[in-house]
């Protein structure tokens, strides 16, 4: 067993992923679709992977959904999006070759058909569906990543890319999804090149998500409204999830038939840096997230979905009390999902907490709550005893109405770390301990005493997966 491999999270039993792709809900499954190398654990030859979940939270690998043409000169097949158009599953992704349909100018939008349980997928003659010529006069570079959705009796839909410079979310609509015409671009920004822009409503509010391939690749959102022209009107804007490439990009949405708006992203192993850390996999999706809006200040509210306490294995608690110094928490491992309310009145205004700490404590994950300087600091420096991992320190800013009482979620899986402050602030990322016994929990007050109104660590049992089919 590969002590990196999460056993919650959807990972591949060997190969490279990359983003989840076209998340939906079918007849009360659940489906995701992934950029995936079947072939080696870096980027290449990217194909469909596939998977399906009763319950989001355990997972089941499926054979290949779409693997890349080269009868047709396709060399890729890059993200995009399903939905269902008269009850029938459609995939729209961007389809790349060489020279003419290269990702930077020449990139195509295709169509594939699939079966009514998703099991199969057609690429019909009629692709492609969308080429650059659809821009007319404008020119827009590093064009993919479809995400389609019905509204009003028409079909929409939105690409990301760049436009003079600047990444941007370029939008379409079409009668009968084969047909479309360019309606403009909704929104840009300073960054080089916006990948997979996700539009949506949320209550009576737009929002735009989006992941910018650039130096600050945290993915970003803004809520607000569409002009009749469909220009987007930022009313607030935000860090979707402060981990950025070193553990969360390419985040993708999709409505459930519950009503509520999912989101799963891509956890990357860049942090693994120059190390062998891992070898025959690479990337795991992070677990499901809620989206919803908080109407009053606008912001995005954002939660793992409810379903993952299907997976809590062994419970351990503190009871409800005064931390002082540092406290171990009674329950350990690799595997962990903890749930903790605090008070900070009292805590000189700084409290942590450390995970995948070895017993003499030379391995830990340090999360750092720092209510004076309103930051919240995940600390790698002493993550691993590997000196070819990313150390660095991840930091997102906590919220200004944080008051002294604190609620944070944090899901732990061997290399991943994922935590949710307030239920507004996310932050996941990759971490590498080397030691099988790095498995303790413990809390710390800063300069003073925290108060627990909570304290609840589980074990968490795998996820499901089994075996990788992976015929074409
Ligand atoms: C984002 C991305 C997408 C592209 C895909 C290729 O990580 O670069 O823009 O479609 O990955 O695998």
């Amino acid at each position: 067993m590969n002590v990196y491999k999460p056993v919650f999270h959807f990972t591949a039993d060997k190969g490279w992923i990359n983003d989840p792709n076209g998340p939906i809900q079918v007849n009360g499954e659940y489906h995701v679709f992934y950029q995936h190398n079947p072939y080696g654990d870096e980027w290449g030859t990217i194909h469909w992977g596939h998977a399906k979940s009763k319950d989001l939270a355990h997972w089941e690998r499926l054979p290949l959904a779409l693997y890349p043409s080269q009868e047709r000169g396709e060399e890729h097949c890059f993200s995009g999006c399903t939905v269902l158009a008269d009850g029938s599953p459609v995939i729209f992704y961007t389809s790349i070759g060489p020279g003419e349909r290269n990702a930077r100018t020449g990139a195509q939008q295709w169509i594939a058909f699939g079966s009514e349980d998703l099991m199969r997928w057609v690429k019909p003659g009629i692709n492609p569906v969308l080429t650059p010529q659809i821009h007319g006069a404008a020119v827009i570079e590093e064009w993919r990543d479809p995400y389609v959705w019905e509204m009003d009796g028409a079909w929409y839909m939105v690409c990301g890319g760049t436009h003079r410079g600047k990444g941007c979310a370029v939008l379409y609509r079409s009668p009968d999804l084969l047909t479309w015409e360019f309606l403009g671009i909704v929104a840009d920004g300073p960054e080089k090149v916006w990948e997979c822009p996700n539009l949506f409503q949320l209550g009576n509010k737009w929002v735009l998500t989006y992941s910018p391939d650039d130096e600050d690749n945290r993915v970003r959102y803004k809520v607000g409204s569409l002009t009749n022209q469909f220009r987007f009107v930022e009313e607030a804007s935000g860090i979707l999830d402060y981990g950025g490439r070193e553990g969360f990009y390419a985040a993708t949405t999709c409505p459930d038939e519950a009503g509520r708006r999912l989101l799963f992203s891509w956890m990357p192993d860049s942090a693994r840096g120059s190390s062998k850390a891992i070898s025959g996999w690479s990337g795991a999706l992070t677990v499901p997230r809620v989206l919803s809006l908080d109407e009053a200040s606008g912001r995005l509210l954002i939660r793992p979905v409810p379903e993952l306490r299907a997976l809590r294995g062994e419970h351990g608690s503190l009871q409800p009390g005064w931390i002082e110094g540092s406290v171990e928490l009674p329950v350990q491992g690799k595997a962990l999902e903890l749930s903790v309310e605090l008070d900070l009145k009292d805590a000189g205004g700084s409290f942590g907490m450390a995970v995948l700490g070895s017993p003499d404590g030379q391995e830990e994950t340090l999360l750092l709550i720092d209510l004076a300087h309103r930051t919240f600091v995940l600390d790698r420096s002493r993550s691993s005893l590997d000196p070819d991992v990313h150390k660095h320190a991840l930091a997102a800013d906590l919220p200004s109405n944080i008051g002294g009482r604190l609620k944070l979620n944090v899901y732990v899986d061997h290399s991943t770390v994922e935590v949710f402050i307030q239920d507004e602030i996310a932050l996941s990322a990759r971490v590498y301990p080397t030691r099988p016994d790095s498995v303790h929990v413990r809390a710390f007050a800063g300069q003073g005493k925290v108060f627990a109104h909570a304290f609840d660590g589980w074990t968490m049992n795998p996820c499901g997966l089994g075996k990788s089919l992976r015929e074409k």
